[in-house]
């Protein structure tokens, strides 16, 4: 059997971290070979390798069958190697056409090429129906717009050999079946698509095998038809996982938080625009759409993190419209908040520390001025217990040094500890491995059997269906559309998500 691509013995290390530790892999010509792995297992690493973005400690590329030196994504453009990034790398001020094709204009370039080269991109364009207007502006256009450019910007160097990192991640169901599809014709035309992924359902619709990394090692590659969806987690992880969300029916209480005709102007348009909704006690709310819609702007009103514009908010019958973040926090609010390096942790603190960030100034860490460092200590073992957070130096721990999905759970023991009645949690789960998202999206049900008021707002519509009682749907600022959870699918909240108000139908 002769192979594509192969990749032998890869060693890549980071300072003191191996980030592919001997890694051999082989891609076959035309097949679509899914790179699964947690975060952090390495899988950007090895393909930034094959596109010439890092060089390996040690390791050898071979294109059919003959060895390759690639030393930079040129190199990797003439063999035929083309990478779409998880962040794209587009020209924001620059047309469609000119990010296609920025950097392989001909040193003769003028009108008469220019006229070829958008002869040429429309025939892509035709072929594999990636639809995208060639005269407007980056920043313009949708994200999944700006995907299909950088798909084209591959196919107009005439790549063989496709990789996508993540590309899924920031897309909307719809456009995700789109390319689906489009990735099934590349493999039809004999081209080879590498598919990064952590998405399981995804990689069983679309992938012919699949090489399965876990901290930096390769653990195996297997067909994909041969293994079914909770083998290929556990290969994942490293043990077994339960995806089942389990919940009983929300028993409804009192009205907890309260917004009304929320307004938060911003430069051009206003960011929230006249957003009304209430959460009772024992449900959880989820707020879904696009990234970019207002959900920030939003949640940051609601907590204190910017002023509100117009409108009011009432917590347990309360006014807190102008209240502080620390009158909202001793009134009985509870935030995950969406950037959590940013506004969750102090990384420079210890763990300890950073468990009582919000009330180190109460009486029961505190006596006439002096911190009460055994109490600090005590607080953090029990969480640290409690919610099975680890680190190398326990309560100690620089917050630095520790993985991002045990920073979250810090934030998280931290937030649910506290006395409170509504918790706020944005993207409570974004960037965490599955074992994580278990523990976390059980911790979320448990808040609300414990009656108290839920608020989550998720890119990932998955979750947003799991977990939540009722969900609202963002589109612009606006709350578009309001519905019993037990009614939505993927495809109707999808739509909601474009825009598609109530009734339409795409
Ligand atoms: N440029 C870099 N410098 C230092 N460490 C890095 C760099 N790139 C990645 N790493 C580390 O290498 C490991 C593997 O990262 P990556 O390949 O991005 O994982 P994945 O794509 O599977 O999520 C991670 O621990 C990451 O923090
Ligand atoms: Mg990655």
């Amino acid at each position: 059997m002769s192979y594509r691509i192969e990749m032998k013995h890869i060693t890549k290390i980071f300072g003191s971290l191996i980030a592919n530790d001997d890694i051999s892999i082989a891609i076959k010509k035309g097949e679509i070979h899914a790179i699964l792995g947690e975060n952090g297992a390495g899988k950007s690493t090895l393909m930034s390798i094959l596109f010439g973005l890092y060089r390996p400690e040690k390791g050898d590329i071979y294109y059919d069958g003959k060895k390759v030196e690639i030393n930079n994504p040129n190199d990797a453009n003439r063999i035929g190697i083309g990478m779409v990034h998880q962040h794209f790398k587009l020209v924001e001020a620059f047309s469609v056409i000119d990010n296609i094709i920025l950097g392989k204009e001909d040193a003769r370039f003028g009108i008469l090429s220019y006229i070829e080269a958008r002869k040429k991109i429309n025939q892509l364009i035709e072929k594999y129906n990636l639809r995208v207007d060639l005269d407007a502006i980056i920043k313009d256009i949708s994200v999944g717009m700006q995907q299909r450019v950088e798909i084209l910007k591959m196919l107009y160097r005439d790549s063989d050999v496709l990789i996508f990192d993540e590309p899924t991640a920031v897309l909307t169901p719809q456009e995700i079946t789109e390319l689906i599809q489009i990735m099934k014709n590349f493999s039809k035309e004999g081209k080879t698509i590498i598919l990064i992924s952590h998405k399981l359902n995804e990689i069983k619709q679309v992938a012919d095998r699949c090489t399965v990394l876990r901290r930096g090692k390769l653990i195996q590659t297997v067909n994909v038809s041969d293994v079914s969806i909770k083998q290929m987690a556990e290969m994942m992880v490293g043990r077994s996982v339960s995806f089942e969300v389990h919940k009983q029916d929300a028993v409804l209480g009192d009205i907890i938080l309260e917004v009304n005709q929320l307004h938060v102007d911003g430069e051009s348009k206003p960011k929230v625009k006249d957003v009304s909704f209430q959460v009772r006690s024992g449900e959880i709310v989820g707020i879904a759409g696009i990234d970019g819609n207002g959900q920030t702007e939003l949640i940051h009103a609601l907590t204190g993190l910017r002023p509100i514009d117009g409108g009011s908010v009432r917590l347990k019958g309360i006014d807190i419209t102008s209240l502080s973040i620390r009158q909202k926090y001793e009134l009985g609010l509870a935030h995950i908040p969406e950037d959590r390096q940013k506004h969750g942790v102090i990384l420079d603190f210890d763990l300890q520390s950073n468990l009582i960030l919000q009330n180190f100034y109460q009486k029961q860490f505190q006596n006439h001025t002096f911190l009460r460092f055994d109490e600090i200590l005590n607080h953090a073992n029990e969480l640290i217990e409690q919610f099975d957070i680890r680190s190398e130096g326990g309560a100690e721990t620089i917050l630095r040094s520790m993985s991002g999905g045990n920073q979250q759970k810090a934030i998280v023991s931290r937030e649910l500890s506290k006395a409170h009645d509504l918790l706020i949690a944005v993207q409570p789960t974004r960037g965490l491995d599955v074992g994580a998202i278990e523990y976390i999206h059980s911790q979320l049900i448990k808040e609300r059997d414990d009656h108290k008021a839920v608020l989550l707002v998720s890119l990932e519509i998955d979750e947003i269906l799991d977990i939540s009682d009722r969900i609202l749907v963002m589109f612009e600022g606006e709350i578009i559309a309001e519905m019993n959870a037990k009614d939505a699918d993927v495809n109707t909240l999808g739509r909601y998500m474009l825009g598609h108000r109530g009734g339409e139908s795409s």
